[in-house]
């Protein structure tokens, strides 16, 4: 990067721990937090090691910690075994067995309570149905399930026996799945006869068959959860429903001790290139970067109710729903549909009933939730909420405000964290009990991660407000093991930059004068625009910032003179406005990013539109905007879009 980054958001407000918070927090105040920090500067190594000991079972205790022999290809507690699933389950049941793993409710608004006992014997005896189908330590299995109770089930079971589990989105098509499946070679496949999402069916069982017909010769069976209870073909001797396979199962399956290194899952994560790589996650590192977290960053507590809305297609739903929170013994909601159906108190109505008391989603939902206004939330009891979360992208001010006062009740603190698919587990993040917050920036990086923000030369960027790459300087116990099948693109795309030194996130970002950290962005999506680079998260702040936006995404367009030109797509309150009105709304955006951040950051485009296009999880597609920005056909798959019909829009044809 040759020039700075322009970083030019100003954001000053400060919340410290509230004192009724801190009284009770796990670590509880700054010096607590320094002091952790202090242990793992001073041996890093030593410090993970402790953590391992005291924080996992182990049936085979480790003598290596870190194995750094075939860098940056790293390893930890080589020598160690374990099981995940036993450390999710078995240890809690002499003293927690009766206690609820799992309240689950459904699409339509059913509700089950699973306790710990119950959730291990189904995994037992799923497990032994795996085995019954012929699934061995090391076959891949792929997971394409609704968002209930037995795809954690699933994917315990996989970890009890050693089977390498990869999930994919149920809102991902044929034609992905298909992808994946091949690229990972899997031996079965887990899937549901349809999904209940928002009122409607997932054909999951029609999409399985497609891809299975496409290709996927490894696939020898295919296990079908009844969930929906409509007519769905099964073929002879491949499909077998899931009650089918575990007829005649018992429910005591000792777990596998496996290697710490054993590859747990693969997740498939999209990059800058079309294909998307499979992220390997290994087993004990794993494990304990997400009991950390549990800990460090959600407080969690004994009498908590966790709540994590994120799908387990996604890394969000790997660490903190299907293993995290187990790991820890807590009861944690799952929830099969979303936030608006029928209504859009949904989340507060289950937040309510439930009695969660840690809530965690992201900036997306919050936003689109703040839009539909203080009423909505204001009906229900959210006096249990003590902890708010969010993950995602960075939160702009105004949102993480609303979350905060309407949501929090101002008493509760929101923890910013930053992570990805590829570090398995939060890395930068406030400790709730610990640390000073400020709207919109993650703050700072967890004991015993050695995050920075450098240069192009990977110097440390040591003035303020500089933007910078975001890396990693020392290895952790959760990060990815490979790119599955590509070691070369594992190093290519995290380590060639600096020559195999730091792992580099592919964000950027810049710290504060406190050492805060501020995300701007991947760095992909940094525009240059007369010889400034611009974060495109930093303009969409502004934007958002506006009374009358409600959602902003920016990208850029080549231009001859500027280098790049600033393309925002904008989603308005009250109503989406045409003609005149579009005019005037669009020269009064373009002051108000000027005076925001400055006239270097007017967009020189707006287009208005009901919505922006996502992903089921979430993400504004930058691609497909940018794409339309340019006026190109759209050529890449918007199968996963949740919102088709705002294409035209965008496009200007509607
Ligand atoms: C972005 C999700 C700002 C970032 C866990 C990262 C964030 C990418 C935050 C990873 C946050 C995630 N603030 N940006 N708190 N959390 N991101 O793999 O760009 O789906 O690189 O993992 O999301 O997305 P992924």
């Amino acid at each position: 990067m040759s020039e700075e980054l322009e970083s030019v958001l100003n954001e000053s407000r400060i919340f410290p721990p509230p004192a009724a918070f801190v009284d009770k927090a796990r670590i509880a105040g700054w010096e607590a937090l320094q002091a952790l920090r202090e242990e793992a500067r001073a041996d890093h190594q030593g410090f993970w090691a402790r953590l391992a000991q005291e924080k996992l079972h182990w049936h085979t205790p480790f003598s290596v910690i870190l194995d750094d022999s075939r860098a940056p290809h790293y390893a930890w507690f080589t020598d160690g075994r374990l099981n995940v699933s036993y450390n999710c389950l078995d240890r809690h049941l002499a003293d927690k067995g009766g206690k609820t793993a799992i309240i689950f409710e459904s699409d339509e608004g059913a509700t089950r309570h699973i306790s710990y006992a119950e959730l291990h014997e189904a995994v037992c005896r799923f497990a032994n149905a795996l085995k019954a189908q012929g699934v061995e330590k090391g076959d891949r299995v792929v997971i394409y399930m609704p968002m209930i109770p037995e795809a954690v089930v699933a994917m315990q079971a996989c970890a009890r026996i050693g089977a390498t589990h990869s999930v994919v989105f149920g809102g991902f098509s044929a034609q992905a799945l298909k992808d994946r499946i091949e690229d990972a070679g899997a031996k079965l496949v887990i899937t549901a006869d349809a999904g209940h999402r928002g009122g409607k069916r997932v054909e999951l069982k029609a999409a399985a068959d497609q891809a299975l017909a496409a290709g996927c010769p490894t696939v020898e069976k295919v296990i079908v959860y009844r969930r929906s209870g409509h007519d769905v073909p099964m073929q002879p001797g491949r499909d077998i429903w899931w009650d089918q396979a575990l007829a005649g199962q018992g429910d005591d399956c000792p777990p596998e001790w496996l290697e710490a290194e054993h590859p747990l899952f693969l997740l498939y994560t999209s990059g800058s290139t079309g294909k998307p790589k499979g992220i390997q996650h290994a087993s004990g590192g794993y494990l304990l970067n997400a009991v950390t977290t549990m800990e460090w960053v959600f407080d969690i507590q004994d009498d908590d109710v966790f709540w994590c809305t994120a799908d387990v297609g996604w890394i969000t739903g790997h660490s903190y729903v299907a293993y995290g929170p187990l790991a820890v013994g807590a009861t944690q909601v799952i929830f099969e549909g979303t936030p608006t159906h029928p209504h859009g108190g949904r989340f507060w109505e289950i937040c309510q009933n439930h009695g969660v008391t840690i809530f965690y989603t992201a900036p997306t939902a919050i936003r689109a939730l703040m839009k539909l206004g203080d009423e909505i939330p204001e009906r229900y009891d959210l006096s249990k909420l003590r902890l708010l979360g969010t993950v995602g992208e960075p939160i702009n001010p105004e949102a993480w405000m609303w979350y905060y006062e309407v949501i929090g009740g101002r008493r509760c603190p929101i923890v910013d964290t930053w992570w990805q698919t590829e570090t398995g587990a939060h890395m930068i993040a406030p400790l709730p009990g610990a640390t000073p917050l400020k709207p919109g920036s993650c703050t700072l990086p967890l004991p015993g991660i050695e995050a920075d923000v450098v240069d192009a030369e990977g110097n440390p960027v040591t003035e303020a407000d500089k933007g910078g790459f975001l890396v990693i300087k020392k290895p952790w116990p959760s990060m990815l093991r490979t790119v599955w099948g590509d070691p070369q693109r594992y190093y290519d795309t995290y380590w060639k930059q600096f020559d195999g030194r730091y792992y580099v996130a592919g964000d950027s970002a810049r710290r504060d004068q406190d050492g805060y950290f501020w995300i701007m962005g991947r760095v992909d999506d940094v525009l240059n625009v007369s010889g400034h680079r611009l974060g495109t998260m930093e303009i969409e702040s502004a934007l958002v910032a506006h009374p009358r936006v409600a959602e902003a995404a920016v990208v850029g367009r080549p231009h001859e003179v500027k280098g790049e030109a600033i393309v925002a797509f904008v989603v308005t309150r009250g109503g989406r406005p045409s003609g005149e009105a579009a005019d005037a709304l669009t020269a009064e955006l373009r002051e108000w990013v000027a005076k925001e951040i400055g006239p270097i950051a007017k967009p020189d485009e707006i287009r208005y539109a009901e919505g922006l296009p996502k992903t089921r999880s979430g993400k504004i597609m930058r691609r497909l905007l940018r794409a339309i920005a340019r006026g190109e056909a759209i050529t890449q798959d918007i199968s996963t879009l949740e919102n088709e019909e705002i294409i035209k829009q965008l496009q200007g044809e509607a």
